[in-house]
């Protein structure tokens, strides 16, 4: 796993905000979008303005030096307006004490796969600021190739071309990461719980399909917030779409394993569960060391899925004697099958999307509003990763009257509120639950409907844990 240590504290505002936020920040946010949606001939590109402006000096050397992003942000023609987000110098400063990049938990969780991220197969987070940093210390990256690899160390010169080239890779994957393909000013990014970026996976994860940014509104100070730990400092609109200032840089998101380790505060119960449960496989993607050769990575794991993640809480919340169980050795089985009934396998649910990587998605019930009005509600079911059983899948959002453009976005899993919704990960997303889901079964007789589903666990949970199989 390698998060910038940055990203750790942020996360936990997530867990201590109410999962739904009121949007009023909208009405406040009204002043950055006076702009004109969709590019104003008279404005300058997002190219030109971040070019000119003090605070982006950090960004400007890392654009010139990867290359082709910047043609992008420069497109004047109408017809490609996007949406840049814009780390700014402070965002792009290395902290003072950089050793700790290298999160503590890549040790082998399952002992079958390595961790590395998208195919940089680097041991360091690739954010904006390590590459800032990687260009201040060594400018030979910025030199010109022909000129300047002419040495008479042939190895040197081998080693730092290969190094640029990764670098240059690295740089490309994480600037397209910060674009999205529409424009949206503040407002209109409050409106979604997350949005697709300009970057794609190219290691078969996701079904292809690219990878999302989450966006959380807060209401007092209004603010937007990013993957839980940037925070939109100023919007302005531009020629070929919006820019928005960053206080943080992102990171493309890892697995939904490695993601839950970052939140481990409150997912340590269930990290570890999964790990003692075997269960790593059905929830990571990542680069196999093993299976690599040289110029022919393989990424193993499970390319798409999606996780319904007890909290703590949840699981402190069961009959002790049933924690005893699943916890001791006689319960791992029972543990691993009941983890799986959290998890939605080759398929991303999220509450604006479903999609099944084998199937077009049926939908369930819908009733989505018409026109300008965002508000929906779909129903539907999806199936577990055990044969047979399925998770029922209420996604809400709703306008919040009076304030224009403030919707409240919610989803329930089996009748149990989502608490945090829509966590974006390399490989699908996942949920975060306050209550372990109960599977379904038989009461017996006189069981009172208002009790707790697991009050009676004795009498049939071990059983259902003997019978029900994983899907292969
Ligand atoms: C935002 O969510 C709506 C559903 O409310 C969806 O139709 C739309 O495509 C989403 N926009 C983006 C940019 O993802």
């Amino acid at each position: 796993m390698r998060l910038a240590v940055l990203s750790l504290a942020p996360l936990a505002h997530a867990f201590v905000l109410p999962s739904w936020d009121v949007g009023r920040w909208a009405a406040d946010a009204v002043d950055s979008a006076e702009g004109v949606l969709g590019g104003d001939e008279t404005q300058k590109t997002i190219w030109a303005q971040i070019k000119e402006d003090e605070k982006y000096t950090r960004l400007v050397k890392i654009l010139e030096f990867e290359g082709t992003v910047k043609k992008e942000l420069d497109h004047a023609d109408s017809g490609y307006d996007i949406t840049f987000f814009a780390p700014n110098n402070e965002a792009l400063t290395p902290p003072k004490h950089d050793h700790d990049h290298d999160g503590d938990h890549d040790g082998d969780h399952d002992g079958d796969h390595d961790h590395d991220h998208d195919g940089d197969h680097h041991s360091v987070a690739p954010t904006l600021a390590y590459i800032s940093q990687a260009l201040d210390e060594q400018p030979w990256l910025l030199e010109d190739n022909e000129f300047y690899f002419g040495g008479k160390d042939k190895d040197d010169d081998k080693n730092k071309k290969r190094r640029k080239r990764i670098m240059k890779k690295i740089a490309h994957a994480v600037l397209k990461y910060h674009i999205l393909p529409q424009a949206h000013d503040a407002q209109s990014l409050a409106q979604n719980s997350t949005m697709a970026t300009a970057l794609r996976p190219h290691d078969g994860s996701a079904d292809g399909l690219p990878r999302r940014i989450h966006i959380a509104k807060s209401v007092v100070p209004p603010a937007l917030t990013l993957n839980f730990y940037a925070r939109v400092q100023s919007s302005a609109s531009a020629r070929n779409g919006q820019l928005h200032e960053l206080d943080h840089p992102l990171l493309p998101p890892g697995s939904i394993f490695d993601e839950m380790f970052v939140a481990s505060k409150w997912l340590s119960t269930t990290t570890s569960a999964v790990q003692r449960a075997g269960g790593a496989r059905h929830l990571d993607w990542g680069y196999d060391r093993e299976k690599s050769k040289p110029g022919k990575p393989v990424f193993s794991g499970t390319p798409l899925a999606t996780f319904f993640a007890p909290s703590n809480a949840a699981w402190d919340a069961l009959p002790p004697r049933l924690h005893f169980f699943l916890f001791s050795r006689f319960g791992r089985h029972a543990l691993a099958k009941l983890l799986m009934y959290h998890a939605v396998p080759h398929t991303l649910v999220l509450s604006e999307e479903v999609h099944h990587a084998k199937h077009k998605h049926k939908g369930g019930k819908h009733a989505d509003a018409e026109g300008d009005d965002p508000s929906f509600r779909r129903e539907f079911d999806v199936h577990s990763a055990l044969n047979g059983t399925k998770l029922h899948i209420v996604a809400e959002k709703k306008r919040i009257v009076p304030i224009e453009g403030a919707v409240r976005i919610s989803m329930k899993v089996n009748d149990q509120d989502v608490k945090v919704l829509d966590v974006p990960a390399s490989n699908g997303a996942w949920h975060v639950i306050d209550k372990v889901l109960c599977p379904p079964h038989e009461h017996k007789k006189g069981y009172n409907a208002y009790a707790d589903p697991w009050a009676d666990w004795e009498d049939w949970f071990p059983a259902w844990a003997e019978g029900v199989q994983v899907q292969a």
